[in-house]
């Protein structure tokens, strides 16, 4: 195999090994997917201002994110399904960080258990949740969280309701795969996948079966969000669920000023800039093209992360250039997981963190918290001209 430098490596041999299925569920956004696109053509957008005759040595890409420390300003973000990526993919994905020294976010929607990764890892992880109508399911799902020591909440605010994704639906998504003659035949061509998916038990979603009630369909992915999630939340409901925290709390998945202002008030220590991977409302604009706007609103007063995009380490600089403290990425580990499991996570964030530093170094810049607008060349229209009303 030919080495692995960039993440479209790692996106080539992930479609090669994993079920259509997953690859798919990865890969889409919702409706035409218009805002998917656009998350990572606006980042291409932007142009880097090359510096020289700069006293390159001794550079630092370290940061802190919710008051940790981290070796770069890059968490990996919440997906669901990774253990169906590649057997135990949340245990591998979640060694990975921390041998690399950035934050693993479990999600709700994980096939190994909050208890299960904690119990396979030795640092703490930042667990992610959904808003759901069972009440009593939240509380003792957040327990477990606070009870397997996570350093951080990350509610998902931007979920209620799943936008839909066409390639899902088409290939009933769910898991573990139902067996249908399609699934099946695709299946037959990804024997080492297959192979190691016989090996491990953890093939149901880990925080979920056995512990929610009344759920008709718990592999699916689809009736689960439609039967379970809490279509009424509010910004009150919002602020029950960070009062059953003790620690940091993360709200993702705000777009838009008003909203970044309202976690303010709640009293979030940050929010993530994001409309989820392009996977809800489509039609929205892109992560970075608000960026600027939210920052200029709270950014004195809250953390401001970003995801949604970012497929390199060239677009970590420019997210922190335009103001963001930090940064989450999700396929861009979940190529990497699928294609060569924990060593595949870890690739991705190497290739990541060279791009970064490098990017950094030839803009002229030594630390990574001193970087700023300064180095971008940023179209005058970036942020669009549009009507609000
Ligand atoms: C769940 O959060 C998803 O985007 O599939």
């Amino acid at each position: 195999m030919p080495p692995i430098t960039e993440i479209a490596d790692l996106k080539r041999v992930y479609r090669r090994r994993v079920p259509k299925m997953f690859y798919d569920y990865a890969e889409s956004g919702s409706w035409t997917e218009q805002t998917f696109r656009e998350n990572t053509t606006d980042f291409e957008k932007i142009r880097l201002r090359q510096r020289i005759a700069v006293d390159m040595a001794g550079r630092s890409t370290a940061s802190q994110l919710v008051g940790q420390d981290v070796a770069m300003p890059v968490a990996l973000a919440p997906v669901g399904l990774c253990g169906m990526q590649s057997a135990d993919g949340e245990i591998k994905a979640a060694r990975a960080a921390e041998d690399f020294g950035v934050p693993f976010t479990l999600s709700t929607m994980s096939i190994c258990s909050i208890e299960d990764v904690a119990a396979n890892t030795s640092k703490p992880f930042w667990f992610q949740v959904y808003t759901l109508k069972d009440d009593d399911f939240m509380r003792r799902l957040i327990g477990r969280a606070q009870d397997a020591g996570c350093s951080a909440l990350v509610i998902t605010v931007d979920l209620q309701i799943m936008g839909q994704r066409h390639k899902d639906i088409k290939n009933g998504l769910s898991a573990p795969p139902k067996l249908t003659p399609a699934s099946i035949a695709n299946m037959a061509t990804k024997v080492p996948w297959g192979i190691e998916m016989l090996g491990t038990n953890r093939r149901f979603f880990g925080n979920i079966v056995g512990h929610a009630k009344g759920v008709k369909d718990p592999a699916s992915l689809s009736s689960w969000t439609a039967e379970a999630f809490d279509p009424s939340l509010d910004w009150d409901r919002i602020k029950e669920l960070m009062g059953m925290w003790d620690g940091p709390v993360i709200l993702k998945g705000i777009l838009d000023a008003e909203d970044a202002r309202k976690a303010v008030e709640v009293g979030a220590d940050a929010i993530v800039v994001s409309n989820h991977g392009g996977r809800q409302l489509d039609g929205a604009l892109s992560s970075i093209r608000v960026l600027p706007e939210i920052v200029e609103a709270v950014g004195d007063k809250i953390e401001v992360h970003l995801d949604s995009g970012i497929r390199s380490g060239q677009d970590v600089l420019k997210a922190i250039a335009l103001g963001a403290k930090g940064t989450m990425i999700g396929r861009a580990f979940v190529y990497g997981l699928g294609a060569m499991g924990q060593q595949g996570v870890t690739r991705a964030l190497e290739v990541i963190h060279k791009e970064l530093d490098t990017s950094m170094a030839l803009c002229g810049r030594r630390d990574i918290r001193e970087v700023d607008r300064d180095i971008l060349l940023v179209p005058e229209d970036f942020a669009g001209r549009w009507a609000q009303n």
